[in-house]
Protein backbone atom coordinates (compact mmCIF):
# COMPACT_ATOMS: atom_id res chain seq x y z
CA UNK A 1 0.00 0.00 0.00
CA UNK A 2 2.87 2.47 0.78
CA UNK A 3 5.25 1.37 -1.96
CA UNK A 4 2.33 2.15 -4.25
CA UNK A 5 1.54 5.32 -3.15
CA UNK A 6 4.84 6.38 -3.51
CA UNK A 7 5.20 5.13 -7.47
CA UNK A 8 2.52 7.23 -7.79
CA UNK A 9 3.85 9.96 -5.59
CA UNK A 10 7.28 9.81 -7.80
CA UNK A 11 5.40 10.16 -11.24
CA UNK A 12 3.56 13.05 -10.18
CA UNK A 13 6.67 16.29 -10.61
CA UNK A 14 7.70 14.71 -14.11
CA UNK A 15 3.71 14.40 -15.13
CA UNK A 16 3.54 18.41 -14.12
CA UNK A 17 6.44 19.21 -16.23
CA UNK A 18 4.89 17.12 -19.33
CA UNK A 19 1.72 19.32 -18.90
CA UNK A 20 3.65 22.52 -18.39
CA UNK A 21 5.74 21.55 -21.68
CA UNK A 22 1.92 20.96 -23.24
CA UNK A 23 1.06 24.79 -21.67
CA UNK A 24 3.97 26.34 -23.34
CA UNK A 25 3.98 24.27 -26.66
CA UNK A 26 0.78 26.44 -27.35
CA UNK A 27 2.00 30.06 -26.45
CA UNK A 28 2.44 32.55 -28.86
CA UNK A 29 6.20 32.58 -29.70
CA UNK A 30 6.05 28.90 -30.52
CA UNK A 31 3.24 27.39 -32.45
CA UNK A 32 2.73 27.68 -36.12
CA UNK A 33 0.22 30.07 -37.68
CA UNK A 34 -2.36 28.77 -39.51
CA UNK A 35 -3.60 31.62 -42.25
CA UNK A 36 -6.94 30.97 -42.92
CA UNK A 37 -7.37 32.50 -46.60
CA UNK A 38 -9.44 35.51 -46.94
CA UNK A 39 -10.00 35.24 -43.10
CA UNK A 40 -13.78 35.00 -42.09
CA UNK A 41 -14.89 35.21 -46.03
CA UNK A 42 -12.59 32.23 -47.14
CA UNK A 43 -11.46 31.38 -50.44
CA UNK A 44 -14.49 32.95 -52.65
CA UNK A 45 -14.49 35.72 -55.46
CA UNK A 46 -15.44 39.15 -54.54
CA UNK A 47 -12.04 39.13 -51.98
CA UNK A 48 -8.98 40.83 -52.74
CA UNK A 49 -6.61 38.61 -51.67
CA UNK A 50 -3.73 40.48 -52.18
CA UNK A 51 -5.20 43.16 -49.97
CA UNK A 52 -5.83 40.37 -47.42
CA UNK A 53 -1.85 39.06 -47.85
CA UNK A 54 -0.82 42.69 -47.65
CA UNK A 55 1.29 43.20 -44.46
CA UNK A 56 1.42 39.66 -43.09
CA UNK A 57 4.32 37.33 -42.56
CA UNK A 58 4.13 33.91 -43.59
CA UNK A 59 7.11 31.95 -41.96
CA UNK A 60 8.19 28.04 -42.59
CA UNK A 61 5.70 26.05 -40.67
CA UNK A 62 3.18 27.95 -41.16
CA UNK A 63 0.01 26.63 -42.86
CA UNK A 64 -2.57 28.08 -45.32
CA UNK A 65 -5.91 27.18 -44.56
CA UNK A 66 -8.27 27.59 -47.70
CA UNK A 67 -12.28 27.08 -46.83
CA UNK A 68 -14.79 27.25 -50.03
CA UNK A 69 -17.60 26.30 -51.68
CA UNK A 70 -16.18 23.00 -53.25
CA UNK A 71 -18.85 22.13 -55.78
CA UNK A 72 -17.34 25.47 -57.23
CA UNK A 73 -13.68 26.74 -56.63
CA UNK A 74 -10.56 24.95 -56.17
CA UNK A 75 -6.75 25.29 -55.21
CA UNK A 76 -4.35 25.13 -57.49
CA UNK A 77 -0.30 26.27 -57.31
CA UNK A 78 1.01 27.59 -60.05
CA UNK A 79 4.32 29.30 -60.96
CA UNK A 80 4.68 33.28 -61.37
CA UNK A 81 3.67 33.40 -65.27
CA UNK A 82 0.84 30.98 -64.58
CA UNK A 83 -0.37 33.04 -61.56
CA UNK A 84 -0.36 36.44 -63.65
CA UNK A 85 -2.23 34.87 -66.24
CA UNK A 86 -4.58 32.51 -64.64
CA UNK A 87 -3.61 29.89 -66.63
CA UNK A 88 -4.75 26.63 -64.40
CA UNK A 89 -3.77 23.83 -66.74
CA UNK A 90 -0.58 23.13 -65.77
CA UNK A 91 -0.87 23.23 -61.96
CA UNK A 92 2.80 22.88 -59.99
CA UNK A 93 0.65 21.20 -57.25
CA UNK A 94 -3.02 20.35 -56.91
CA UNK A 95 -4.29 21.17 -53.60
CA UNK A 96 -7.77 20.63 -54.24
CA UNK A 97 -9.30 17.52 -51.79
CA UNK A 98 -12.55 17.90 -52.72
CA UNK A 99 -13.83 19.10 -48.99
CA UNK A 100 -13.53 22.59 -49.41
CA UNK A 101 -11.71 22.28 -46.73
CA UNK A 102 -7.79 22.47 -48.19
CA UNK A 103 -4.65 23.09 -46.36
CA UNK A 104 -0.71 24.27 -47.38
CA UNK A 105 2.07 23.83 -45.14
CA UNK A 106 4.22 26.49 -45.48
CA UNK A 107 7.60 24.27 -45.65
CA UNK A 108 9.99 26.01 -48.70
CA UNK A 109 10.82 29.25 -48.56
CA UNK A 110 9.75 30.46 -51.64
CA UNK A 111 6.84 32.37 -53.24
CA UNK A 112 3.57 30.25 -53.30
CA UNK A 113 1.18 31.38 -55.85
CA UNK A 114 -2.13 30.06 -55.67
CA UNK A 115 -5.18 30.22 -57.93
CA UNK A 116 -8.80 29.01 -58.21
CA UNK A 117 -9.50 27.29 -61.82
CA UNK A 118 -12.61 27.29 -62.94
CA UNK A 119 -12.54 30.92 -64.10
CA UNK A 120 -12.65 32.12 -60.85
CA UNK A 121 -8.75 33.56 -60.74
CA UNK A 122 -9.91 35.73 -63.76
CA UNK A 123 -12.21 37.49 -60.93
CA UNK A 124 -9.48 37.93 -58.60
CA UNK A 125 -9.15 34.43 -56.64
CA UNK A 126 -5.31 34.27 -56.94
CA UNK A 127 -2.84 34.91 -54.23
CA UNK A 128 0.96 35.42 -53.77
CA UNK A 129 2.20 34.33 -50.35
CA UNK A 130 5.88 35.17 -50.25
CA UNK A 131 7.29 32.43 -47.08
CA UNK A 132 10.42 33.73 -44.95
CA UNK A 133 13.09 31.74 -43.00
CA UNK A 134 13.29 34.45 -39.92
CA UNK A 135 10.92 34.90 -37.34
CA UNK A 136 10.01 38.30 -36.09
CA UNK A 137 11.69 39.98 -33.57
CA UNK A 138 9.14 40.04 -30.18
CA UNK A 139 6.77 42.33 -30.23
CA UNK A 140 4.20 43.44 -27.71
CA UNK A 141 1.21 42.38 -29.34
CA UNK A 142 2.36 39.52 -31.65
CA UNK A 143 -0.23 39.11 -34.84
CA UNK A 144 1.59 36.19 -35.63
CA UNK A 145 4.23 33.74 -33.80
CA UNK A 146 7.48 32.44 -35.50
CA UNK A 147 8.32 28.85 -35.78
CA UNK A 148 11.02 27.91 -35.14
CA UNK A 149 12.50 30.95 -33.70
CA UNK A 150 14.44 32.14 -31.19
CA UNK A 151 12.31 31.86 -28.45
CA UNK A 152 11.15 28.22 -29.09
CA UNK A 153 14.76 27.08 -29.05
CA UNK A 154 15.35 29.14 -25.80
CA UNK A 155 11.82 26.93 -24.37
CA UNK A 156 12.63 23.76 -26.26
CA UNK A 157 16.47 23.28 -25.31
CA UNK A 158 17.02 25.32 -22.11
CA UNK A 159 13.71 25.78 -20.31
CA UNK A 160 12.52 22.65 -21.21
CA UNK A 161 15.36 20.03 -19.68
CA UNK A 162 15.87 22.23 -16.96
CA UNK A 163 12.26 21.58 -16.02
CA UNK A 164 12.77 17.81 -16.48
CA UNK A 165 16.27 18.39 -14.18
CA UNK A 166 14.27 19.82 -11.20
CA UNK A 167 11.50 16.94 -11.68
CA UNK A 168 14.06 14.20 -11.17
CA UNK A 169 15.57 16.13 -8.03
CA UNK A 170 12.12 16.42 -6.61
CA UNK A 171 11.44 12.71 -8.06
CA UNK A 172 14.04 11.64 -5.86
CA UNK A 173 13.15 13.54 -2.55
CA UNK A 174 9.55 11.85 -3.05
CA UNK A 175 11.21 8.23 -3.34
CA UNK A 176 13.56 9.09 -0.56
CA UNK A 177 10.67 10.07 1.53
C1 LIG B 1 5.47 28.40 -65.97
O1 LIG B 1 5.08 27.23 -66.66
C2 LIG B 1 4.83 27.48 -68.04
C3 LIG B 1 4.31 26.19 -68.65
O2 LIG B 1 4.99 25.06 -68.20
C4 LIG B 1 6.11 27.96 -68.73
O3 LIG B 1 5.84 28.25 -70.07
C5 LIG B 1 6.60 29.22 -68.01
O4 LIG B 1 7.83 29.64 -68.57
C6 LIG B 1 6.76 28.95 -66.53
N1 LIG B 1 7.11 30.20 -65.87
C7 LIG B 1 8.01 30.27 -64.90
C8 LIG B 1 8.23 31.61 -64.28
O5 LIG B 1 8.66 29.28 -64.54
C1 LIG C 1 -7.34 18.27 -58.34
O1 LIG C 1 -7.53 17.14 -57.49
C2 LIG C 1 -8.91 16.87 -57.27
C3 LIG C 1 -9.00 15.78 -56.21
O2 LIG C 1 -8.19 14.69 -56.52
C4 LIG C 1 -9.55 16.45 -58.59
O3 LIG C 1 -10.90 16.15 -58.38
C5 LIG C 1 -9.40 17.60 -59.57
O4 LIG C 1 -9.87 17.19 -60.84
C6 LIG C 1 -7.96 18.04 -59.71
N1 LIG C 1 -7.92 19.27 -60.49
C7 LIG C 1 -6.97 19.55 -61.37
C8 LIG C 1 -7.09 20.84 -62.09
O5 LIG C 1 -6.03 18.78 -61.58
C1 LIG D 1 6.28 20.07 -48.27
O1 LIG D 1 5.00 19.51 -48.06
C2 LIG D 1 4.51 18.82 -49.21
C3 LIG D 1 3.10 18.39 -48.91
O2 LIG D 1 3.01 17.69 -47.71
C4 LIG D 1 5.42 17.67 -49.57
O3 LIG D 1 4.94 17.04 -50.73
C5 LIG D 1 6.83 18.17 -49.79
O4 LIG D 1 7.70 17.10 -50.00
C6 LIG D 1 7.30 18.99 -48.61
N1 LIG D 1 8.58 19.61 -48.92
C7 LIG D 1 9.58 19.69 -48.04
C8 LIG D 1 10.81 20.39 -48.51
O5 LIG D 1 9.49 19.24 -46.90
C1 LIG E 1 -6.41 44.20 -55.35
O1 LIG E 1 -6.02 45.42 -54.77
C2 LIG E 1 -4.77 45.88 -55.26
C3 LIG E 1 -4.37 47.09 -54.43
O2 LIG E 1 -5.47 47.89 -54.14
C4 LIG E 1 -4.92 46.22 -56.75
O3 LIG E 1 -3.68 46.66 -57.26
C5 LIG E 1 -5.34 44.96 -57.48
O4 LIG E 1 -5.59 45.25 -58.83
C6 LIG E 1 -6.59 44.36 -56.86
N1 LIG E 1 -6.83 43.07 -57.47
C7 LIG E 1 -8.00 42.76 -57.98
C8 LIG E 1 -8.09 41.40 -58.58
O5 LIG E 1 -8.97 43.50 -57.93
Amino acid sequence: MEKKLRIMALGWPTMAVVLTCAVVAMLPGVSSTRFIVGANMGWTSNMNYTVWARGKHFYLGDWLFFVYDRNQMNVLEVNKTDYESCNADHPLHNWTTGAGRDVVPLNVTKTYYIISGKGFCYGGMKVAVTVEKLPPPPKAAPVKSGSPGLLSTFKGQIVVPALFAIAAVWDSFLLLA
